[in-house]
């Protein structure tokens, strides 16, 4: 029997586009009439598959205000929902959750000079979306994006990149890494080793510390860990509401 979808906390969305980035990442983009939402929150998206009603959460890339809505994902080997995506066509029902949920959102940052923005793969999707928005270039003085990829393919959103870039020329830095190839312009490495050999900083020509960085954290739960512990090695700390500190993160999985 089909499971039940609760229009109070579901929305039936319709497939506006799907772009295809490499063989593995896509950009879906959906037309839904969502509740309103901070940038840098994920919603869920969710299918009926088979009999089943499968459920996944992912992040608006797209600024609160703009629409269609955009989720940036790629195909898991076997992963029921992300193999399905890639099957929808332009008109294809596809549920949304109306509510967002997470915090890694502006709003859970304190104020400093730096913003450090790192990703590793799918993760750069909800800082996109805090980028289109006005409020980390009213707050800060330099913010560096940095994007993790095994290769220089999968460094999606070249043109949205550019166009922060011509916005923001003196406030706004992307740094690539490419881990599994070499290229002549991104940092061959991981996120963690960078910290810790401190190539990330020569690059940005800023350093990473406590009295005037923020630093936010997306993606592989590993990295995450790592990246986290380097940090704190530095003497800086997670954020907690009743003690701001300077990391704020979310895992994808
Ligand atoms: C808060 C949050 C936000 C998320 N936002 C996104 C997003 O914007 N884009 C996105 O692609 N995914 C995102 N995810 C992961 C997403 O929810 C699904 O897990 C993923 O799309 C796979 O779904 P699936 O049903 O195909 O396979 P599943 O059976 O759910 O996944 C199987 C395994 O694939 C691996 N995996 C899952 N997601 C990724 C990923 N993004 N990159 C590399 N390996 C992964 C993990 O090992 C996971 O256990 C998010 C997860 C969380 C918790
Ligand atoms: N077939 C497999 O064995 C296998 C394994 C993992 C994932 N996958 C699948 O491959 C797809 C794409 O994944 P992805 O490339 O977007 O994500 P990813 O595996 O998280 O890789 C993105 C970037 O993060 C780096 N990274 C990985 N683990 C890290 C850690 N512990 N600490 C710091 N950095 C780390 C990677 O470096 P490195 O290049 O050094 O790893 C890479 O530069 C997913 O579908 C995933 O499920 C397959």
């Amino acid at each position: 029997m089909a499971t039940k979808i609760d229009p109070r906390r579901w929305c039936e969305g319709r497939v506006h586009s799907l772009r295809q980035w490499t063989d593995k990442l896509y950009s879906i983009r959906v037309e839904a009439e969502v509740d309103p939402f901070t940038a840098g929150q994920f919603t869920k998206l969710g299918l009926v598959i088979g009999d089943e009603f499968i459920s996944r959460p992912y992040s608006y890339v797209n600024a609160p205000d703009e629409t269609p809505r955009e989720f940036y994902f790629v195909t898991v080997p076997d992963g029921p929902l992300t193999n399905a995506m890639i099957t929808l066509q332009a008109g294809d029902p596809i549920q949304v959750m109306r509510r967002a949920s997470g915090f890694l959102t502006l709003n859970e940052v304190p104020d400093a000079a730096h913003l450090w923005m790192l990703s590793t793969g799918t993760a750069i999707g909800p800082f996109l979306s805090i980028l289109k928005t006005a409020e980390p270039w009213r707050r800060f003085q330099r913010i560096i994006l940095v994007h993790a990829v095994r290769l220089a393919e999968e460094l999606s959103f070249a043109e949205t990149i550019a166009s922060l870039r011509d916005r923001y020329p003196d406030q706004f830095d992307f740094i690539p890494f490419v881990s599994r190839e070499d290229t002549d312009f991104a940092i061959r490495a991981r996120i963690p080793a960078a910290i810790h050999d401190r190539r990330l900083e020569q690059r940005a020509a800023l350093e990473i510390a406590a009295g005037t960085s923020q630093i936010m954290i997306c993606g592989n739960p590993d990295m995450v860990k790592s990246t986290q512990a380097e940090l704190q090695a530095r003497g800086l700390a997670r954020n907690r509401r009743r003690a701001p500190g300077h990391i704020t993160v979310e895992n994808y999985w």
